[in-house]
């Protein structure tokens, strides 16, 4: 079948199904070999976005960029532009630019096969469900969504109808995450003992904040941006005539600032705990914790605290029972870090702002960063003695290699034209950012909680439960 006829094909049938919202747009996959382009769209085009598009748009087609920022916008279809230009590949085609998402599902629902979702995270599941609703292929920035219920509603979703999936937590395409699960279950530190990791965020204002009413750019449509959000006028952090703190970013709560407060982001812990937890979630078998403790400065209802600590005890599964430690943030003018294992070098550990340690009763694996892609076994002498039973066979690969290392938007891409599951597909990161996110129910009511899985509900206090699902939805935002 050649490109164009089926194209056409896919315009046609796939409008039907946009039209009565009635299931997903399957005939890509496996129909056209030869042309292995799909027809993309960028939801929240500027800031990741940007690499995002450029992860995909030499090998796709890149139908639709969506900004609620015109200037932002104007940037995100110039850069992609500039993409091309600097390449040998000319762009096919010129995408057409949207402020509403809504509008452009309207307007071309029929001539696209996948969606990239990289807004702030309030918006992850409303963007993400009507591309799901209009049958399309999704790839939604980390984390998946800042409510619990709504992880599960996008999962169950995404299940029914049964398109490619994928969160764009990076390190889960990595070489590196693979390996340390590979040492660690061929006991390469001995018996795993105890996980410590950690973060320097929040690097964007956060603790008690007030709102200082301001006026609006002209060229960001703030209620597009609000979306599901209760309609509020335009607001800025209040920091009383202090300049900007070292470190952080100005006063505005778009772009980027908004990370701090519960409404539209999640917090340090939401913000990296997709990425720093996502080696260790995957090494204990997605368990889920027996309890999550905690101790943090100041939260409120509206926002984050500047530092946490929180204590994941998890139950023994394919390791012993054991405590994964999560520190975030800065507690007087020092890095809020866990305690350094004896075994990593002082120097090496200062310079991680994040990181990881698994501690293993024969030895450490220490990773500097957060997506786990250069770790390193400690004490060297041991990690010697890995490569070579690496080399040797003895420590095998066990772990199936992503199709394509640090590109989780590409990879999502190829196996929509190719079959195969992406590397943090729904059924993997969605009880992943569960894990994440059950830390910030910890946090916002400010006790320990036990969490029951099957009933979604925290059973050792009420409290905590009311942070699981979004409160309202302004109408007109929530697909049917
Ligand atoms: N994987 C990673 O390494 C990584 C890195 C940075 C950010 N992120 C994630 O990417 C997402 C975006 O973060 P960011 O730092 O780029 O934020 P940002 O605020 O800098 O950029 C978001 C963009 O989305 C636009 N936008 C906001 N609401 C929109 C809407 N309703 N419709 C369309 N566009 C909208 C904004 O105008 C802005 O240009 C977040 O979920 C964040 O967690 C992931």
């Amino acid at each position: 079948m050649k490109t164009t006829s089926r194209r056409r094909f896919l315009t046609r049938t796939a409008g039907l199904a946009a039209a009565t919202f009635s299931g997903p747009n399957l005939l890509l996959r496996g129909q056209d070999a030869a042309s292995k382009r799909l027809n993309l769209a960028v939801i929240g085009a500027n800031g990741k976005g940007q690499s995002d598009t450029q992860a995909v748009t030499l090998a796709h087609n890149i139908v639709a960029l969506v900004d609620v920022d015109s200037t932002r916008l104007e940037e995100a279809a110039k850069r992609r532009e500039k993409i091309h230009a600097d390449s040998d590949a000319p762009a096919p085609n010129v995408p057409k630019l949207y402020q509403d998402f809504r509008r452009m599902f309207d307007e071309m629902a029929n001539e696209i096969d996948g969606v990239i979702v990289s807004t702030p995270d309030h918006t992850h599941y409303l963007a993400a469900m009507w591309a799901i609703k209009h049958g399309k292929h999704v790839c939604v920035q980390k984390p998946l969504c800042n409510r619990i219920a709504e992880v599960r509603d996008l999962h169950q979703a995404g299940t029914e109808a049964k398109i490619i999936t994928q969160m764009g937590n990076q390190g889960r395409t990595m070489e590196g995450q693979r390996l340390v699960k590979e040492w660690i279950e061929q006991g390469a530190i001995g018996t795993l003992q105890e996980i410590r990791l950690w973060t320097n965020r929040p690097v964007w204002p956060q603790g008690p904040l007030k709102k200082k009413l301001v006026d609006c750019p002209e060229h960001l449509s703030w209620d597009l941006w609000l979306s599901c959000e209760p309609s509020e006028p335009y607001f800025e952090f209040d920091l009383g005539g202090e300049p900007v703190p070292k470190g952080k970013r100005g006063p505005t709560i778009h772009p980027f600032n908004w990370r701090g407060w519960w409404q539209f982001g999640s917090g340090a812990l939401g913000d990296m705990g997709c990425h720093i937890m996502d080696a260790t979630f995957s090494i204990l078998g997605q368990l889920i914790p027996e309890k999550i403790d905690v101790e943090s400065s100041e939260v409120t209802d509206l926002t984050g605290p500047t530092w946490s600590r929180l204590v994941y005890h998890m139950p023994a599964g394919r390791h012993p029972a054991l405590k994964v430690t999560w520190h975030d943030g800065v507690i007087d003018g020092q890095p809020n870090k866990p305690e350094r294992h004896p075994d990593i070098p002082e120097d090496t550990f200062k310079k991680a702002s994040s990181g990881m340690m698994f501690i293993g009763t024969d030895g450490v694996v220490f990773e500097g960063g957060a997506y786990c892609n250069s770790p390193i076994i400690y004490p060297l002498e041991r990690y010697a003695d890995v490569r070579s039973d690496m080399q040797a066979g003895k420590i095998t690969k066990t772990e199936t290699r992503s199709a394509m290392p640090n590109n989780p938007q590409g990879e999502w891409a190829h196996h929509i034209v190719n079959g195969g599951l992406p590397s943090s597909n729904f059924d993997y990161s969605c009880p992943l950012t569960e894990f994440v996110l059950l830390g910030n129910l910890a946090l916002r009511a400010q006790q320990t909680v036990q969490w029951d899985k099957e009933a979604m509900k925290v059973t050792n206090a009420e409290a905590p439960n009311q942070f699981i699902s979004r409160p309202s939805y302004r109408e007109g935002w929530k697909p049917a």
